[in-house]
């Protein structure tokens, strides 16, 4: 085609198409493939057998991934695992699949369903297709409710070390995880801390699950969990107020209310700790650019902000941003301090 380069061609395809792979590894996630792969290579009717799925239909899965590094054909429909395919197993460390299982879950693959109805009208296709805001929606949802709490203590176990390693505690006596979910992001923020005490914050229905992973992680003694919501009010009189992935599900408004009941919480000295991607300008890739679209298909206004607009949303609710912390990863932390 005139003006087109074939590389220009194949790219372009690729990225049509590049779903498929997500979809692909979404069900070989469903399937725990990566399990029945721990110790041995198996073959693809024994895993079948063990998935209870149809094994001709499974090869053609797997062999997508394998080209994708995500597991590996070892000959004679022979699969083992991969260091990429190793993150999907339910026991390691760091394990990433309730992550996968989120964004393929149908409550994410739907709302995607509803990209122009987002672009023709500006709402949110969540809600569209599911009559609620998605976490009104989870409150009625126990089984999404936990694969949410899951994955994002998943998502969030893979940065809170750059978190820790980037910005010092150690000067605080309670900080509060504002919306912590089950505590994965505190949890490690005190486990570098000896002498630090947290608080997670977040709905009622998210206790038990995480006194539970509070208890797993050895810290029931420095951490405890208040239930409420930021919308109305948060627990007041700690040292800081940390916040990670939680403005970014939010529109302006209702990001207004969340900083004006941490305000409202918080003493003259008492530091507010955003941890959120900040959209770079320009050209430049970013995967705050690409979770930015996932928040327009699934929160009420959520949205990823650039410096600039943290800096006049903190404005607006009474902060000064007073430092903009990065870290090794795509996370930083915007500290901010109350302004009069
Ligand atoms: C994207 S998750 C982030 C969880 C955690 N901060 C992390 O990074 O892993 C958003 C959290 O906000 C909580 N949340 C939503 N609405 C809330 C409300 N009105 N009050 C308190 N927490 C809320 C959810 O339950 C969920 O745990």
């Amino acid at each position: 085609m005139a003006g087109a380069s074939a590389e220009d061609v194949l790219k372009l395809r690729g990225i049509a198409t590049q779903y498929f792979t997500s979809r692909a590894l979404y069900a070989a996630a469903v399937l725990s493939i990566a399990d029945e792969l721990a110790h041995d290579a198996k073959s693809v009717d024994e895993l079948a057998t063990a998935a209870g799925a149809h094994a001709p239909s499974l090869y053609r899965i797997l062999r997508v991934l394998a080209a994708a590094g995500i597991f590996t054909e070892q000959g004679d429909r022979q699969f083992a695992n991969t260091p990429l395919s190793a993150l999907l197993r339910r026991d390691v460390p760091g394990s990433l699949r309730d992550f996968v299982l989120l964004f393929g879950d149908e409550t994410s693959w739907r709302s995607w369903e509803g990209i122009l109805h987002a672009v023709r009208t500006g709402e949110t296709p969540f809600e569209h297709i599911y009559g609620e805001k998605f976490f009104d929606y989870v409150q009625g949802h126990p089984e999404t409710a936990a694969m949410f709490d899951r994955a994002m203590a998943s998502a969030s176990s893979t940065t809170n070390a750059a978190v820790v390693e980037a910005c010092d505690f150690a000067g605080f006596g309670t900080v509060v995880d504002v919306a912590g979910g089950t505590g994965s992001a505190l949890c490690s923020i005190l486990e570098a801390t000896p002498d630090l005490r947290g608080i997670v914050f977040d709905l009622p229905h998210v206790e038990e699950r995480a006194k539970r992973f509070i208890a797993g992680q050895g810290l029931a003694n420095r951490c405890e969990f208040i239930g409420g919501s930021f919308f109305e009010s948060v627990p007041s009189g700690a040292d800081a107020y940390f916040m990670k992935h939680i403005l970014h599900d939010w529109g302006d408004e209702e990001c207004a209310k969340i900083l004006a009941a941490c305000r409202k919480a918080m003493d003259a000295s008492a530091r507010l700790l955003i941890c959120e991607r900040i959209v770079p300008a320009g050209n430049e890739p970013s995967s705050a650019k690409l979770i930015d679209l996932h928040m327009m298909m699934t929160n009420h206004g959520g949205r990823e902000r650039t410096e600039e607009e943290y800096r006049r949303l903190l404005s607006a609710a009474g902060f000064d941003l007073r430092r903009v912390i990065p870290t090794s990863t795509p996370w930083s932390v915007i500290e901010a301090r109350k302004n009069r």
